[in-house]
């Protein structure tokens, strides 16, 4: 029997999440793509830490020996950050390994330096679940949506901030208050400022942005604005006036430039947007040829952000079992500039 061995790097919200599931499908994963999958090695900091269901054996803080072990087709990467994650993506696509991430930080940085390796390597890089959690839109974006003539993307795509103005609103909680409690439930980031300032929203936003115009946008190109400044007052006025506040990301084509920026905003009460609460995220685009189109669900947390990573895994499976790696999409092409925003 075909198995597929693979190497989880982080055993976190998500990292535990993936190995959870890896384990209820383990039947399934056989007639999904041909083959089984074994996760041989999970690399974390803490090797001593108690992870319910993961065998300790398996268990490393040692990349170099995933990396040598040429049994390891497959690299799942859920550690977060740009560092080291980066070197370890791009190693792991040079010695010519498959690579699955949920890494925006890098993504939204290096997304095109690590797509050309990948092309170029002849291996598969998958990121559904760098955006908007269990929301399929990265594919969407790279394939089913690729003659569409895409010109507007906007959406609520940070599932904690989302969190903390749905409690601020409908139950009056404390923004501290509402903070902790994402934090508990696994929505936000090692460093929950990325969420609160709008730079985690910023990193989709670019990401999905190049993707849409084939063009290199980087976190540094988007104009970002986050919820620190909204108070319980502003809510309640704008709830007085039938409209709530949502932290929302805006990329579009305008006369041959990109725009992107992420900030909040008025929407009003009867918008499909102002219905998206708690750590749902939800995505709008708009394309000449496909027009509206629009994917909601769960933006966060650990099950919701691993079936995404698990989607992946699949993918990259199929691929390895029908010998049809190469194809990524995503390479910057066009190369439009992207136009400064003004405050
Ligand atoms: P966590 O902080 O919960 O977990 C990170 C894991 O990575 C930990 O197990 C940690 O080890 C390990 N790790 C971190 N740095 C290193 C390193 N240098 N060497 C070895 N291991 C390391 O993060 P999440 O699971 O929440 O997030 C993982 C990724 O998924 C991030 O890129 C995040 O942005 C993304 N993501 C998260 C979502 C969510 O809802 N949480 C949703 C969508 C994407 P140790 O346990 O020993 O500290
Ligand atoms: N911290 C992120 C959020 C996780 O709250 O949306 C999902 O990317």
């Amino acid at each position: 029997r075909n198995v597929i061995k693979a190497a989880l790097l982080g055993a976190g919200t998500v990292g535990s999440g993936v190995y959870a599931l890896a384990e209820m499908l383990k039947d399934e994963m056989f007639q999904k793509t041909g083959a089984s999958l074994e996760i041989k090695k999970v690399l974390v900091r803490n090797t001593k830490k108690d992870r319910p269901g993961i065998p300790k054996e398996i268990m490393t803080d040692n990349w170099q020996e995933i990396l040598e072990d040429e049994e390891i087709q497959l690299v799942i990467e859920l550690m977060g950050g740009v560092e080291p994650a980066r070197t370890y993506i791009v190693q792991a696509l040079e010695a010519g390994k498959q690579v699955v991430t949920a890494n925006k930080d890098v993504l939204a940085e290096h997304g095109q330096e690590i797509l050309s390796l990948a092309e170029n390597s002849g291996c598969d890089i998958q990121f559904e679940a760098a955006v908007a959690g269990a929301i399929p839109i990265i594919r969407p974006l790279k394939q089913s949506l690729a003659g569409s003539m895409l010109t507007e993307i906007m959406g609520i795509v940070n599932g904690t901030t989302n969190y903390i103005l749905t409690k601020m609103s409908e139950e009056g909680m404390d923004y501290k208050e509402a903070l902790a409690k994402a934090t508990e439930l696994g929505y936000a980031e090692a460093d929950p400022t990325a969420d609160v300032e709008g730079y985690d929203a910023g990193r989709k936003i670019a990401i999905m942005s190049s993707l849409a115009f084939n063009s290199k946008v980087t976190f540094s190109d988007v104009y970002m604005e986050g919820i620190t400044k909204i108070t319980s007052d502003d809510i309640r006025y704008a709830k007085e006036f039938g409209y709530v506040i949502k932290l929302l990301g805006v990329t579009k084509l305008v006369d041959g430039k990109i725009e992107v920026k992420v900030h909040p905003m008025l929407i009003p009460e009867q918008h499909p947007l102002a219905t998206v609460r708690d750590s749902f995220n939800a995505v709008f685009v708009h394309g000449e040829a496909c027009d509206d189109a629009m994917f909601m669900g769960r933006g966060a947390g650990k099950m919701p952000t691993a079936s995404a990573v698990m989607g992946d895994i699949i993918i990259v499976m199929r691929n390895i079992v029908h010998d049809n790696c190469g194809w990524n999409g995503g390479v910057a092409y066009k190369n439009y500039p992207v136009k400064p925003i003004e405050e």
